[in-house]
């Protein structure tokens, strides 16, 4: 994998920025694949602002974000589909109908899985994959487990992944959903390129797990050592030796 060190997360968030706006300048159609989280929000607010100054034209990226929560329709102000419509969609002019999601209040579920699988299928795949990673190793909802489901699944979150998420909910974490819907991980890693970011003294041990310990379903991200175009950027609070 490619480490590459930042002294401040805006820094990070800036070279990334970059990074996109040169493949979508490169490749009009881009696929990418994108996280929520907190780790995220400058990029997304830097890429706004590059896009303004550079005047690129987003109306034929297309967009996969990897999760969502069950139970939640995308208009939902807590829905991570609305966390996107601010941080990101807001500022950049992604053709709607090009926006993927996971609809987390379909119907049947486990079609929605299947529907979202094709979609990115018939997307041609995920050119550039942007990932963040849990303080549990997990990537997306998948969630540290005994065994991992490899296409887009239902999932139960974990205790922590709740907690992580509850400021979404005014803090309460009792309105935090039990299930979420995420790409797996085999999903994740027929991506072209990914680049994971991580911010922050609490991801530290988490990133540690990932390159120095064994691929393991009990660290989601170690599954990444596999993959032969990985690029994680970090800042020094998150830094760790590699092997
Ligand atoms: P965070 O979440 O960016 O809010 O830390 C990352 C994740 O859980 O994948």
């Amino acid at each position: 994998m490619n480490i590459l060190v930042f002294d401040q997360a805006g820094q990070l968030a800036g070279a990334l920025a970059r990074r996109v706006i040169e493949a979508i300048l490169a490749r009009p159609d881009l696929v990418l694949g994108l996280p929520t989280g907190r780790t995220p929000q400058l990029l997304y607010a830097e890429l706004g602002t590059l896009t303004c100054e550079t005047r690129t034209d987003w109306s034929a990226v297309r967009t996969f974000n990897l999760d969502e929560f069950v139970g939640l329709d995308g208009r939902d102000p807590e829905s991570y589909r609305q966390y996107m419509e601010r941080q990101l969609f807001a500022g950049v002019r992604v053709t709607p109908h090009h926006v993927g999601f996971l609809d987390g209040k379909a119907s049947d579920l486990e079609e929605e899985c299947d529907r979202y699988e094709r979609a990115i299928a018939s997307a041609g795949g995920i050119d550039l994959m942007i990932l963040g990673i849990g303080v549990n190793g997990h990537i997306g909802f998948n969630e540290p487990a005994p065994g991992l489901q490899a296409r887009t699944h239902r999932v139960a979150l974990c205790p922590e992944t709740r907690a992580a998420n509850a400021a979404l909910f005014d803090g309460d974490l009792s309105r935090v959903p039990t299930e979420g819907l995420s790409m797996g991980m085999a999903t994740i890693l027929r991506s072209r390129t990914i680049v994971l970011l991580a911010t922050g003294e609490e991801k530290a041990a988490a990133m540690t797990a990932m390159l120095e310990g064994p691929i393991t379903t009990a660290v989601p991200a170690s599954f990444l050592q596999l993959h032969p175009d990985v690029t994680l950027m970090l800042d020094r609070g998150a830094r760790t030796s590699p092997r």
